[in-house]
């Protein structure tokens, strides 16, 4: 591993999450259609993570299907699982190989059987890894992620009797999706929308935002050093007022 913080003196943000966006508009800019973008989307993907872990970032979180997407066409969305099928399947060598640990943050319901257990023994092959964690948003929604949670949350207070005083941020983080994972330092949305569109929005109440007017498809290591030395010159203050 290079390590970019000597040599380019970059103060490297431990989490980065990247809502990955623009893969149709690549797509139609070729006159394919759009699950060719997804395609090379996925590559794209793949090697990122090991970018991201050899600029020696340790928690990647990606948004690849939200809770919202189930709208699009039903060729697009058969298209993506089949990607999405295949990107799994490989995902375990690989992970093992990079000793990266993969976790998956949404809701199951809605997603084939097959998905399902894929993701579950993806998850578990891969929960001793000690390098990257990959967290991977599939059928997300970060409304959605706060309700499962309140209603988990909910459950527990009632059967363990807790007073509604007590119930603290650190206890609701607990129950997230991203449970035991700091928040966000920096999120990247590429093909230059700048949005949101429900992600990790209890987490990234500190993130700072990056918006940079390039594909997904067209991303990559550099563009993803060129995010971070953006980040360098946030000045991060956290409600608080920096000493003069
Ligand atoms: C992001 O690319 C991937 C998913 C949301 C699945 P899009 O498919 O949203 O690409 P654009 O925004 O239409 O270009
Ligand atoms: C956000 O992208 C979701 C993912 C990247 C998975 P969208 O393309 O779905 O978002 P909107 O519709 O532009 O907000
Ligand atoms: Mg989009």
């Amino acid at each position: 591993m290079d390590n970019y913080n000597e040599k380019l003196g970059l103060n490297i943000p431990e989490h980065v999450g990247i809502i990955l966006d623009g893969n149709g508009r690549w797509a139609k800019k070729r006159l394919m259609p759009r699950n060719f973008g997804h395609l090379q989307g996925s590559k794209v993907l793949e090697q990122i993570c090991d970018d991201a872990d050899d600029i020696g970032i340790k928690y990647l979180t990606v948004y690849v299907f939200s809770t919202e997407n189930w709208k699009r066409s039903k060729k697009e969305i058969d298209g993506l699982m089949r990607i999405l099928r295949n990107y799994l399947k490989d995902c375990v060598k690989r992970a093992n190989k990079n000793n990266m640990k993969v976790r998956i943050l949404g809701k199951k319901d809605g997603l084939d059987d097959d998905i399902i257990k894929n993701i579950e023994e993806l998850e578990a092959a891969t929960a001793d890894n000690t390098g990257l964690v990959f967290q991977v948003a599939l059928n997300y929604g970060s409304r959605d992620e706060m309700v499962r949670a309140m209603r988990a949350m909910t459950k527990d207070i009632i059967e363990k009797g807790i007073s509604p005083e007590n119930i603290t941020e650190q206890m609701f983080s607990g129950y997230l999706d991203t449970a035991g994972v700091p928040d966000p330092d920096l999120i990247i949305r590429t093909s230059g929308e700048k949005r949101i569109s429900n992600f990790l929005l209890w987490q990234s109440a500190y993130s700072e935002f990056d918006f940079p007017e390039v594909l997904w498809p067209d991303f990559n290591k550099q563009r993803l050093i060129e995010a971070v030395e953006r980040y360098n010159k946030r000045d991060r203050r956290f409600g608080g007022v920096k000493e003069e």
